[in-house]
C-alpha cells in the first residue's frame, strides 16, 4: 500500500528540453498526466545532433493534448543561447509562468583521443552543459520574482569511465558541479536544483551498440522491459515537485531502482609535526589516504571546509 497522496502539479509550468524522444518524452508525459502544463522542447536531429525535424516534439504534445493534457511544442535548439532565451519565453507567452525547467536534451558523439577533438568536445558542450545553463539561466529571473524554481539536469553513470564518449563523460562531470554549486545559491530564493542520472533503453543505447548496457549484458526482452524510460521519470518528477526534499543532489534512476549518488571523502592520512611531508611520506600512507573507512560525505563546500578547518584548529590547539 502507498499512503503517499497523488503529487501532483496543477497550476505548474515545466519547460522539458529533448521531450520529443526517449526520457525526456516520458518526464513530459508524466508532468503533464499530473496537471503541468508542458512545454515539449526538441529540435528532432539525429543522435549525433545533425538535422532537424519539427516531428517529435509535435507528436509528443499531440499525445499529451490526447490524454486531456495541456503542452505546446518548441523546436528550438538548445545548443544556442537565443533556443533557450525563446523556449522559456515560449512558456511565459503560453502559460503565463514557469515553474520547472527539466534540462534533458543530449547527443551523443562517440570518440576517444585522439579522434574527439576540439569540435566534437565544443558540439557536446554546446547541448549539454551551455543548453544546461543557458535555459536555466533564461528562467532564472522569473524564480526568483516568483521566489520559486524547480531545477533538473541530467548525468550520467557514464562520467564513471566512458573512454569512447569522452566528450560526453566530461560534459556530464562539469553537470555535476554547476548542480551543486547553482544549488547554493538557489535555495535562498525558494529554487530547489537537482541532478538525475538515468539508466534506460533508448535510441543511442538501442542502436550504437558501443559501451551500452544492453550490449554488455545481452539484456533479454524481461529485463529490457524494465529498462524503460517511464522506469526513471518518478524520480524526475518527485525532484521537479513542491515536496522535494533535497537540493544539490544527485539521484540514480533506472530498471526499477532508486537511488543517490553522492561525492565522499576518506578520512586520509594527517602528518603529524611541522616538517614538510615528502612524497615518500606519501607513499607510506598510501593505504590510509586511500582507507574508506569512516569516510564522510560533506553536505555542501561549507560543511568540508568546516571540517578542514577544525582540523587545522585542533593543530593550532595541540602545539
Ligand atoms: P534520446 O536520443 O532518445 O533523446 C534525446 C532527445 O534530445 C532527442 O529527442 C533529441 O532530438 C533531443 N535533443 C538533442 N539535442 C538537442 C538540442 N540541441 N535541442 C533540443 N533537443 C535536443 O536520448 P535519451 O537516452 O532519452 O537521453 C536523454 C538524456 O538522458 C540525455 O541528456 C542523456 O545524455 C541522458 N542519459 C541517458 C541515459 C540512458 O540510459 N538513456 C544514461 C545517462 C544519461
Amino acid at each position: 500500500m502507498n499512503a503517499t497522496p497523488e503529487l501532483r502539479f496543477d497550476g505548474r509550468v515545466a519547460v522539458v528540453t529533448g521531450a520529443g524522444r526517449g526520457l525526456g518524452r516520458a518526464h513530459a508525459l508524466l508532468l503533464a498526466s499530473r496537471g503541468a502544463k508542458v512545454v515539449v522542447n526538441d529540435f528532432g536531429g539525429s543522435k549525433e545532433g545533425v538535422g532537424s525535424d519539427t516531428g517529435p516534439a509535435n507528436e509528443v504534445v499531440q499525445e499529451i493534448i490526447d490524454a486531456g493534457g495541456e503542452a505546446v511544442a518548441d523546436t528550438n535548439s538548445v545548443a544556442s543561447e537565443e533556443g533557450c532565451q525563446a523556449l522559456v519565453e515560449t512558456a511565459v507567452r503560453e502559460f503565463g509562468r514557469i515553474d520547472i525547467v527539466v534540462n534533458n536534451a543530449g547527443i551523443s558523439r562517440w570518440a576517444t583521443f585522439p579522434e574527439a577533438d576540439a569540435e566534437n568536445l565544443e558540439i557536446t558542450l554546446d547541448v549539454h552543459l551551455r543548453g544546461t545553463w543557458n535555459t536555466t539561466r533564461a528562467a532564472w529571473p522569473h524564480f526568483a520574482e516568483q521566489g520559486y524554481g524547480r531545477v533538473i539536469t541530467t548525468a550520467s553513470t557514464g562520467m564513471l569511465g566512458l573512454p569512447n564518449n569522452l566528450a560526453y563523460a566530461t560534459a556530464k562531470g562539469a553537470l555535476i558541479g554547476f548542480t551543486r554549486s547553482l544549488a547554493v545559491a538557489a535555495k535562498p530564493q525558494g529554487i530547489l536544483v537537482n541532478c538525475i542520472a538515468p539508466n534506460s533503453v533508448t535510441r543511442p543505447s538501442e542502436t550504437t551498440g558501443k559501451g551500452s548496457i544492453v550490449a554488455q549484458n545481452q539484456m533479454d526482452e524481461a529485463r529490457a522491459a524494465l529498462m524503460q524510460t517511464d522506469r526513471v521519470s518518478p524520480m524526475v518528477a518527485f525532484l521537479a515537485h513542491e515536496s522535494c526534499p533535497v537540493n544539490g543532489e544527485i539521484l540514480v534512476a533506472g530498471a526499477n531502482r532508486f537511488g543517490r549518488w553522492f561525492l565522499g571523502f576518506t578520512e586520509g592520512w594527517l602528518a603529524e609535526g611541522d616538517a614538510v611531508p615528502t612524497v615518500e611520506d606519501v607513499a607510506a600512507h598510501w593505504e590510509q589516504i586511500n582507507d574508506l573507512d569512516g569516510f564522510y560525505v560533506p553536505s555542501g563546500l561549507q560543511d568540508w571546509s568546516a571540517r578542514f578547518m577544525s582540523q587545522l584548529a585542533d593543530m593550532g590547539t595541540s602545539k
